[in-house]
């Protein structure tokens, strides 16, 4: 059956895509239009054309499979000319999304009519990319250049009803599109108005001048630090303003095939993939039976446990909390208050709504109560013993087939499953802080849980809104188990002679948000050497005094970071801006010439190398171990969990675009030249064999 169809209805002819999932604009579609279009023109019967798509939503998009391949004529821009060119009028009728070249076939037609519950937006810069088909220069002469600035560097979708006041949908209808449409079409028929081309419009250039995009530009650089596109996106729509239409689509095309080009846009497009991939276990059919989640009970309304129930009752499914005592319920419910508080002083949620959430939550401090929730996650203290005994009695609380999860960071998931009778309902559900926000869940499949439990999981962080990604049992699982060598280079590094914010401030140009060293700052000194001190008593460290030697001075001294006003750097009283500060210097070449350590000059690069190639060799462990599935997955995971540059893809597919042989040959040198290179240095077996045989992580 062809994806593209042409039907009539009286005088109007009626063009429908039927691609699903979301109607991408492939050849066969962009063929299609083009042949239907033609086709309409040529009836003599049909005085208008109206452009609706089947299915759950409007075109999303040009088809990103396609993208890196030769592309085939005809060319979306062309399509969306001919659709503009049109003698008879065109409509589109948006339902669902209009997204990126589907928002720009919308912008083509003559007239836009959108459902009230419609969205259109311009997200090709999340993919490194500009709107190539003509986005750049009809936005800015439907709306004007500051508001499509703002569209289509920042990428959101915008609701229709907001779209009709800025000027680029004409009407709206709360439903009966087609019906809509087609009334649409006949009224503007009868009253024989001419063909309206977007490119027709003239932009008052004058009152856009340097300043204005040099502000605009200060306004985006935080957001946009280290990405290439947003530049190529407010040169685009600054030839919108400034040059006529036909010599604005060429300047567009040219900045369009530069993006196209870019590793950033390679980067960002292979993460929308691995998202989706992410969800995808070999082992377990895509569409197994799941289990119902509709009653959700926290244990622990600590740090973690108040976030997490906070993306369930946002979705207004009810969550148990437990604690010990209800006082500890009582605090744990006050921060969430206070968090969704936050919202409503935004303004994305009312005082109503407030009320309804905070209704969905009820304290609990009997496990009797808990036999009805579909799923259960424990967020207690980090205490293996502690975290037996809750599961013994969740085992004989809860209902059979209840899923039982633990948010554990480091405790082994299969020990805690087997203080139950039903291990295969047992996962780990590894959520990150601050769990209401952060957009990564590790889902820790323990070697008993069953397949339906797995999927569940997969399927309910995609309705949390998380992105989901299995990782096997391990110390640390994927993400805090790589985290290990990236910091302790980092404290390397300064007792060998980097300065602190010379580390810091090399892996923020890198585009990591901040340095590891001022993350320490403020996640608390106390913090990881807490977790230090347990790793030493359990045996579970090097025997090497330099390993967390700074960090654990430091505690001892009581600069716990952020919180004590300093730590590796100093805070004026109220400020979050580290400062540099000499007593730390002092103290790291004291303990260096106590070691005997020479200090020396380190480069922007070494830093930058010997923090990230940790990474990758730990990855290419964590991969023929098989923690995680695919490469792409711990790609996902640093990206959504810990902040790598998203335009970089990845500590696995920056390896690849580094050359995994460069990577491979820097950590040999690294092994034979550092001191207990031959400790911490050891090349992954992985890596040494696809840096021999020429291979890739990805790809
Ligand atoms: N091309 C190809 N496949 C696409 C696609 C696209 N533009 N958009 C979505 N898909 C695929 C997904 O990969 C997924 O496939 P899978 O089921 O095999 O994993 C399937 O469609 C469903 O996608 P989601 O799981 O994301 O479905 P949701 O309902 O959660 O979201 C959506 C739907 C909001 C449309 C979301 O998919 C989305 O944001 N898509 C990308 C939109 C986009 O970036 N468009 C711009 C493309 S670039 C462009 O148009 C360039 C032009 O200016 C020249
Ligand atoms: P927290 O100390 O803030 O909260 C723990 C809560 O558990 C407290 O409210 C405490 O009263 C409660 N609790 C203790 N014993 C209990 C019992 N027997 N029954 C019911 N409640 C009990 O700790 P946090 O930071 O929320 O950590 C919880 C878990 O989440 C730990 O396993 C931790 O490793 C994990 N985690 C923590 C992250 C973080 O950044 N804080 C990130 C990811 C996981």
């Amino acid at each position: 059956m062809s994806v593209v169809s042409l039907s009539r209805q009286d005088e109007i002819g009626i063009i429908t895509v039927d691609n699903p999932p979301v109607n991408a604009l492939s050849h066969a579609v962009r063929e299609g239009i083009v042949s239907c279009l033609a086709e309409a023109n040529a009836d003599d019967a049909i005085r208008a054309i109206v452009l609706q798509c089947a299915g759950r939503t409007f075109i999303a998009g040009a088809d990103i499979t396609e993208f890196g391949k030769p592309m085939k004529e005809p060319y979306l821009p062309d399509v969306v000319n001919e659709l503009a060119d049109s003698p008879k009028l065109t409509f589109a009728a948006i339902h669902g999304t209009a997204l990126g070249g589907g928002f720009e076939i919308a912008m083509g037609c003559h007239y836009r009519i959108a459902l009230r519950s419609a969205k259109v937006g311009l997200p090709e810069v999340k993919l490194g990319l500009l709107p190539g088909a003509g986005g750049t220069q009809r936005l800015p002469r439907l709306i004007g250049v500051p508001d499509a600035l703002r569209l289509i560097v920042s990428g959101q979708p915008i609701s229709a009803r907001h779209a009709g006041e800025l000027g680029a949908i004409d009407r709206t209808v709360a439903d009966n599109l087609l019906e809509g449409a087609i009334e649409f079409a006949h009224d503007l028929v009868a009253t024989q108005a001419p063909p309206r081309k977007v490119s027709a419009r003239v932009i008052e250039a004058e009152e856009f001048d340097d300043d204005f995009y040099d502000e605009f530009r200060r306004s985006i650089a935080r957001k946009a630090r280290g990405y290439f596109a947003p530049e190529r996106i407010i040169r685009a729509v600054r030839a919108a303003a400034e040059l006529p239409f036909g010599e604005g689509l060429e300047r567009e095309r040219d900045l369009f095939l530069e993006c196209m080009a870019s590793t950033e846009s390679k980067a960002l497009r292979y993460q929308f993939f691995a998202e989706r991939q992410a969800a995808r276990i070999p082992d377990v059919p895509h569409d197994i039976p799941v289990r119902p989640v509709e009653r959700v009970a926290v244990i622990g309304a600590g740090t973690m446990g108040g976030g997490i129930a906070m993306n369930f009752a946002s979705l207004g499914i009810p969550v148990q909390i437990v604690d010990v005592d209800e006082a500890a319920i009582g605090k744990g419910l006050a921060i969430v208050r206070k968090n969704y508080e936050r919202g409503v002083k935004k303004g994305r949620m009312t005082a109503d709504q407030l009320e309804q959430v905070m209704g969905l939550f009820e304290p609990v401090t009997d496990y009797a109560q808990l036999s009805d929730a579909d799923l259960v996650i424990e967020a207690v203290f980090e205490n293996m013993a502690l975290k037996k005994e809750i599961f013994g009695k969740l085992d004989a609380a809860c209902k059979p087939g209840a899923i039982l999860a633990t948010n554990t960071s480091t405790l082994d998931v299969d020990e805690i499953a087997a203080a139950t009778g039903r291990p295969q309902d047992v996962i780990g559900l590894h959520f990150f802080s601050p769990a209401n926000i952060m957009r990564l869940l590790e889902i820790v499949r323990g070697k008993e849980t069953s397949g339906e439990v797995l999927q569940t999981c997969i399927r309910l962080a995609k309705k949390i809104r998380k992105v989901g990604v299995v990782s096997g049992v391990c110390y640390g699982f994927i993400g805090n188990r790589m985290l290990a060598g990236y910091h302790r280079e980092a404290w390397m590094m300064i007792l060998e002679g980097a300065k602190v914010e010379q580390v810091d401030k090399a892996l923020f140009d890198f585009g990591m948000p901040m340095g590891p060293l001022a993350v320490s700052d403020l996640a608390g000194i106390d913090v990881g050497a807490r977790i230090r001190e347990e790793r030493r008593a359990a045996g579970n460290w090097p025997d090497d005094e330099r390993f967390g030697l700074i960090p654990d001075r430091l505690y001892r001294l009581g600069r716990y970071g952020q919180k004590t006003g300093a730590g590796f750097y100093r805070y004026e009283e109220g400020s979050r801006t580290p400062a540099p500060d000499p007593e730390v210097a002092a103290l790291i070449a004291e303990e260096a010439g106590r070691l005997g350590i020479e200090q020396r000059d380190i480069s922007d690069e070494e830093i930058v190398s010997r923090c990230v190639y940790p990474l990758i060799n730990e990855g290419a462990r964590i991969l023929e171990e098989g923690i995680a599935l695919r490469a792409s997955d711990i790609d996902v995971v640093w990206v959504n969990g810990y902040g790598f540059p998203p335009y970089r893809g990845g500590p696995m597919f920056y390896a690849d675009t580094v050359g995994v042989a460069r990577v491979y040959e820097t950590i040999c040198r690294y092994r034979d030249t550092l001191d207990r290179g031959h400790g911490y240095w050891e090349p992954a077996p992985l890596l040494e064999k696809l840096a021999r045989k020429g291979g890739q992580f990805t790809g």
